[in-house]
């Protein structure tokens, strides 16, 4: 018999954010999250951005909440900016499972800055703290935060260190830093992921001169070397864009970061372990296509693979498409052997 009672501490398991795939809005379903684990059991997995508004008056919660099993560790980001709302909220996410929340302080776009959510928020690191405090005390599992590293002309070591200490001050210890700034005015959301430079050096030096804090880095990573190489200096990697459009580095994730093999063999194994799950949405009413324009970049640089994707993007959202459908657009692609896929 223990001699001691389990210590609630103890037993919550440590999340392992060595490597995660970013939020992004549309991209990361519940569908894409539960392909990504038919290629990496370990990578810790963000939703899109839900909004406060759409938790708390959105109707049914299931929509903007309703995930898999299968799918932690998983972290739900929250986008608003009202303490007691990101409160409620992060208490939702608690009820329904979720291991971590995020709040989102770096999406540009005009309509959520209209509401103040994201990357604006950075201007009022205040109002993070506050958020992030009242999220803290609502909840046992991490409250944590991506951001950029800066804005508009608030772009100096010393207006990153300046955000990052008040919100850490609440009680903030894990960030991601996106390490590019946000032009709030005159670029889309797209060209603010593109456009204004990257400055991995930036996020470095935070790293260094908060140690005790996590600091994982974000933008422009498109391999497993590179995020090798930025460990050297941060504690963890987010990926974003290649883990969507080129699905297959996420098989090579848990044996480079987590030690263990991943559960994929192969490009071919992995859409075969989707099968079920495809079938069980399709009962559900899910349409074959929402699905699999997930998967459209599984082969790609393959022999085939342009055939595979042309076959889903033209039959896939045809009324009735079933699993036959995926089936067929995976026999146009040929086999490998296992020994010839490398991540
Ligand atoms: C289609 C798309 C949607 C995105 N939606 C979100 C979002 O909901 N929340 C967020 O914090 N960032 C969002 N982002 C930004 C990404 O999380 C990430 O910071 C950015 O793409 C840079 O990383 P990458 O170069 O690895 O893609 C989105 C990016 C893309 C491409």
């Amino acid at each position: 018999m223990p001699l001691l009672p389990p210590d609630p501490v103890m037993t919550m398991p440590e999340l392992d954010r060595t490597f995660s795939v970013a939020p992004m809005m549309d991209w990361t379903t519940r569908d894409q999250r539960a392909f990504a684990r038919t290629l990496t059991r370990h990578a810790l997995l963000y939703t899109e951005m839900v909004t406060t508004g759409a938790i708390l008056h959105g109707s049914p919660r299931e929509r903007f909440l309703g995930y898999d099993g299968v799918e932690h560790p998983l972290a739900l980001q929250l986008g608003g900016s009202d303490a007691g709302e990101l409160a409620e909220c992060a208490a939702i996410a608690e009820a329904w499972g979720y291991d971590e929340v995020n709040l989102n302080v770096g999406c540009p776009s005009d309509r959520v800055q209209n509401n103040l959510i994201g990357a604006c928020l950075m201007a009022h690191p205040e109002k993070v703290a506050a958020a992030v405090r009242a999220m803290h005390e609502a909840v046992s599992i991490p409250v944590t935060v991506k951001c950029r590293i800066g804005i508009d002309d608030q772009d100096e070591d010393a207006d990153l260190e300046r955000f990052i200490t008040q919100v850490a001050d609440a009680g903030c210890e894990v960030f991601f830093v996106h390490a590019r700034k946000a032009w709030l005015q005159g670029l889309s959301p797209k060209q603010n992921r593109d456009v204004p430079p990257l400055n991995y050096p930036r996020v470095h030096r935070l790293k260094a001169s908060r140690p005790e804090l996590h600091i994982g880095i974000n933008g422009g990573i498109k391999s497993l070397n590179e995020c090798r190489e930025q460990l050297q200096h941060v504690d963890s990697v987010m990926v974003g864009r290649e883990a969507y459009q080129n699905p297959w580095l996420l098989a090579g994730v848990d044996q480079a970061f987590y030690g263990v093999a991943g559960p994929a063999t192969s490009r071919h194994a992995a859409a075969r372990a989707f099968r079920p799950y495809i079938d069980r949405r399709l009962d559900e009413g899910a349409k074959l296509n929402h699905i699999t324009r997930h998967l459209l970049g599984l082969f790609q640089g393959q022999p085939g693979g342009r055939r595979f994707r042309r076959h889903l993007s033209e039959n896939g959202h045809l009324d009735g498409a079933c699993l036959r459908v995926f089936d067929d657009a995976l026999s146009l692609v040929p086999e490998t052997a296992p020994a010839s896929e490398t991540a």
